[in-house]
């Protein structure tokens, strides 16, 4: 069931041109335009702010620019560093972070030097706000509502947690999709402002980055005698870790939206999990129709792994390879060129008969 559900939103996404699009409550829920493609016909760039900005990058800008902090003179709404790989080894230059708020303005910034980006551009606040902490209990609605479920009053506008966005990073022909909405100040502080950098963080965990992927996830690859585990499985977990994994992910609850639905456990991979050669199959939890993160029983999500999305008769036409470049139907979008080192890797390990070696 799940399974259709999310299919049907793939076809729903990208059979939908959106210019500015125009607020819809189910937008800003869980799965809401989960998988939608980045909008475009805006122009680049033009909420950059000024300055250098150089310095720290990767850090959590918010430590210093949040109120209270050493720079509260430069109060940003939202600012980050852009890296070419999940693992935070190179800055992109030149990237492009686009917000798009609940009421379908688009914010779009670009990188410097340091991959560092901010700005001040206003964000929608959503007065359905629930205060949580983390995403977890307690959740303490920000609005108040009359006994027949009227908004009596909104959530303050001026509270950064009101201000909800989806993001997606761009550089050239390759896109990220986030997997969730945010609120610009996190935790539980009316004050609180969290830079990107706060929660995208790079493997180590050693500095915090959002990613855009447009760069080979190692130096170089042999000729031949290819790995699975020494490159093909780095290459995954690099690029396709925040959708294809096994079981499912929990979202945080940050508006009555996703309080209204039965649950915020959200299945990004289609039931493919490349994590794994051979699928997996891990026990999930199953939660409480009603009651928030109340766990009633369990059940087993099976998925299928890299060995069935190959072919190595013609390794191009392997689905592992003809899904993810530009051009492709893809919920998570374009990751490499047919000439990128990635993606000839991959090709090569799958001619050499894609063993688990
Ligand atoms: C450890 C504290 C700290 C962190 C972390 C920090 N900054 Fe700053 N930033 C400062 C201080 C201090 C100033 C100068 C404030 C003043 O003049 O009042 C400043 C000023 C700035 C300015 C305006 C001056 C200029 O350089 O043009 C920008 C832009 C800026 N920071 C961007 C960022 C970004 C983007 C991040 C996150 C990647 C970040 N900062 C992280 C301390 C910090
Ligand atoms: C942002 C989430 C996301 C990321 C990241 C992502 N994907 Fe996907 N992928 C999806 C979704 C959603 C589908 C199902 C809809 C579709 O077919 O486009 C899918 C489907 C696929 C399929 C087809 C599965 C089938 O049985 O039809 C393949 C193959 C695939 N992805 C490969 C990859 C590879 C390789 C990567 C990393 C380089 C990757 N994906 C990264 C979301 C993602």
């Amino acid at each position: 069931m799940k399974k259709i559900l999310i299919i049907c939103i793939c076809f729903a996404a990208f059979g939908v041109v959106t210019l500015a699009a125009v607020y819809d409550e189910s937008n800003f829920s869980a799965l809401g335009r989960l998988f939608e493609p980045p909008p475009e016909g805006y122009i680049i760039g033009k909420d950059n702010a000024p300055g250098r900005g150089t310095h720290h990058p990767s850090e959590n800008c918010g430590w210093c620019h949040g109120v209270g902090g050493r720079a509260e003179h430069y109060l940003f709404t939202m600012a980050g560093t852009l890296y070419s790989d999940r693992a935070g080894r190179a800055a992109v230059k030149g990237g492009e972070i686009i917000m798009e708020d609940r009421e379908g303005n688009i914010i779009s910034m670009t990188t410097n030097e340091s991959g560092n980006f901010w700005t001040y551009a206003p964000v929608a606040s959503d007065p359905y706000t629930v205060s949580t902490y983390h995403g977890h209990e307690p959740f303490v609605p920000l609005y108040v509502l009359d006994a027949d479920g009227n908004l009596v009053q909104p959530a303050e506008p001026d509270d950064p947690r009101t201000l909800k966005y989806k993001t997606w990073t761009r550089k050239g022909n390759s896109a990220r999709h986030m997997v969730s909405i945010a609120g610009v100040g996190g935790g539980t502080a009316t004050t609180t402002r969290m830079s990107c950098n706060m929660h995208h963080g790079g493997i180590s965990a050693a500095r915090g980055a959002l990613w855009v992927g447009n760069g080979p996830t190692l130096d170089a690859y042999p000729y031949s005698n290819l790995s699975y585990r020494k490159h093909i499985y780095p290459i995954l977990r690099s690029n396709c870790a925040p959708c294809h994994i096994p079981g499912s992910t929990i979202t945080s609850m940050n508006t009555k939206t996703d309080h209204d639905i039965l649950s915020t456990a959200v299945d990004y991979s289609n039931g493919l999990d490349l994590m794994t050669y051979e699928g997996s199959a891990v026990v999930v939890p199953i939660y409480d129709a009603v009651i928030p993160n109340r766990v009633i029983g369990s059940k087993t999500v099976s998925k299928v792994g890299v060995e069935s999305v190959v072919d190595t008769v013609s390794p191009g036409q392997s689905l592992l390879l003809q899904k993810v470049v530009p051009g492709a139907l893809h919920g998570g979008g374009a990751f490499w060129e047919e000439s990128s080192l990635d993606y000839r890797a991959i090709r090569k390990w799958i001619a050499e008969g894609a063993l688990k070696n």
